[in-house]
């Protein structure tokens, strides 16, 4: 899987110094003092473009011009590139300005330079932080698979004319934003690669070389260990489960240890309540949750951040067949929980039961769970946020100011220990399922926070953001990789880095 990284520069040079074949310059509706500059250079161009109508500011439009043979700037082609109405101007709008700008040089190749704006109105370091994360995401393309020559993509960004301190800001946005690509990689992957087993030996091979320890236990070890549950959801499957075991020892021991829990099942079919077509055509992205931890590691290992973090990633396919497990079985989890099983179809907080229990069993004070669990996400949510529920009011509002800070939006979702009688069974300690459109992301929530105790917990249902099926401002349609920003931020805040 090879990474089509490009490479970032920070640069102090005023903008129209930078060479390169196209030169973006935001606008918001109206001619910066850095874009009245560059257009007394351009002789007026900037100031036709903006009195053509050309030039708007809806975030991510572009007005492209052509630089005379007189070469009164550098770059070959200067955009006007919308990054929203100065009134409404955030984070995003700069992403996706960004990202069009890339995506302008798609056909031309080379380097692309991006004008820092010091009179943007939005912070130095997060307008930065925005352009690199834009160009990074928003020049990714996923068409590994074709066999035509792919297009001469850019493969360079100068941010021009920004103050050489925010270097670090940048170099920190862009391996960020290239493990999030990485994260998105294994999530576009069809399921015929990405099996468990094919899952464990990306993440082996995409950590090779960083300070992590990769362990991967397969059906007689995961049965030794007593993850009975993953086991049951994975026994309908030829392709068997794999729990994925990361290990990150950047801090001091008796600081806390940061649990990270990712749900990788690798094909949902729904099992024996198989999944209408319309629901199962997606399913190759239902380990995306175990995909952005995988990426989060690797970002945390490259930074070097200093704390402990373990990562368990149960990976599993979903399927049908003679041994897959039935409506009516009775499971053990690893927990000693006994669940009766309801629906099939509700396979994600099973193998995450077990998988939450392992990462508390190896040393995790605090967790953070990720998965694409609830469809009732998107229902709610649309594309843009991930819900989170938590068992600590500070936890959760950690993690949701680093989904802010990082980009990856998200939401609190209630939880209650009302909710639990809902997970009552005649039968067993449990069941996996109350009724079907009936609070059902609260109700799985309320079934993982039986297995992590009393450590400080969130859940992050990313079942909403992890996938597009329509191109949202920066990303084009496929996997966000949503998440990797968040945990990697989250994990930052934890060790006391900026
Ligand atoms: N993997 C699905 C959730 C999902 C749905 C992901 C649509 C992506 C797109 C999950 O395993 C599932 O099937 N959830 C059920 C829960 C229900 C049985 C309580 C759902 O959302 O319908
Ligand atoms: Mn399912
Ligand atoms: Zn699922």
């Amino acid at each position: 899987m090879p990474t089509t990284a490009i490479t970032v520069d920070l640069r102090p040079d005023a903008p129209e110094t930078v060479d390169a074949e196209l030169l973006g310059v935001p606008f918001s509706g109206s001619l910066s003092p850095l874009a009245t500059r560059l257009d007394a250079a351009l002789h007026g161009q900037l100031s036709g473009l903006v009195a053509s109508g050309e030039a708007r500011s809806d975030s991510g439009a572009t007005a492209l011009l052509h630089v005379g043979p007189d070469r009164p700037v550098e770059a070959r082609r200067v955009a006007l590139v919308g990054v929203g109405d100065a009134g409404e101007l955030d984070d995003d709008g700069v992403r996706s300005a960004a990202a069009a700008a890339i995506r302008l040089a798609e056909r031309i190749g080379g380097t692309v330079a991006f004008a820092f704006d010091p009179d943007l109105g939005l912070d130095d370091a997060r307008q930065t932080r925005a352009i690199v994360e834009g160009a990074v995401l928003g020049g990714h393309a996923a068409g590994r698979w074709k066999t035509a020559s792919p297009e001469l993509r850019p493969d360079r960004l100068v941010i021009a004319g920004a103050p050489e301190s925010l270097a670090e800001v940048a170099s920190r946005a862009a391996l960020v934003a290239d493990w999030t690509n990485r994260a998105r990689e294994l999530v576009d992957a069809p399921p015929n690669e990405i099996t468990p087993d094919g899952l464990a030996r990306e993440a082996s091979r995409l950590l090779d070389g960083l300070p992590v320890d990769v362990e991967v236990h397969g059906p007689a070890e995961i049965e030794r260990l007593g993850l009975r549950a993953l086991l049951v959801v994975g026994s309908g499957s030829v392709n068997e489960p794999r729990l994925i075991v990361l290990r990150y020892r950047g801090g001091q021991s008796g600081r806390d240890v940061l649990g990270l829990v990712g749900k990788a099942v690798t094909f949902d079919s729904g099992g024996f309540f198989l999944k209408p077509q319309s629901d199962i055509v997606r399913m190759k992205a239902d380990m995306g949750g175990g995909a952005a931890v995988i990426g989060a590691v690797g970002a945390i290992a490259e930074l070097g951040l200093a704390l402990e973090a373990v990562a368990v990633v149960p990976a599993v396919e979903n399927m049908i067949g003679g041994a897959a497990y039935r409506p009516g079985d009775i499971l053990v989890t690893a927990a000693g929980l006994t669940v009766e099983i309801t629906n099939p179809d509700a396979e994600g907080r099973l193998v995450m039961a077990d998988a939450l229990w392992y990462a508390r069993n190896e040393g995790a004070t605090r967790l953070a769970d990720i998965a694409t669990l609830t469809g009732a996400m998107r229902a709610g949510m649309g594309d843009l946020y991930a819900g989170v529920f938590a068992n600590d009011d500070d936890w959760g509002a950690r993690v949701l100011a680093a989904g802010e800070s990082s980009g990856d939006h998200a939401w609190p979702w209630p939880l209650h220990r009302r909710y639990r009688r809902l997970l009552d069974s005649q039968l067993a300690d449990l069941r996996n399922t109350a009724g079907r459109n009936f609070g059902y992301p609260i109700i799985a929530a309320a079934f993982l926070e039986r297995f992590v105790d009393d450590t400080p917990w969130a859940h992050i249902d990313i079942q909403s953001s992890a996938f597009l099926d329509d191109e949202r401002d920066y990303f084009r349609p496929g996997a966000t990789g949503a998440g990797v920003r968040l945990l990697t931020e989250l994990a930052s805040g934890l060790s006391g880095a900026t």
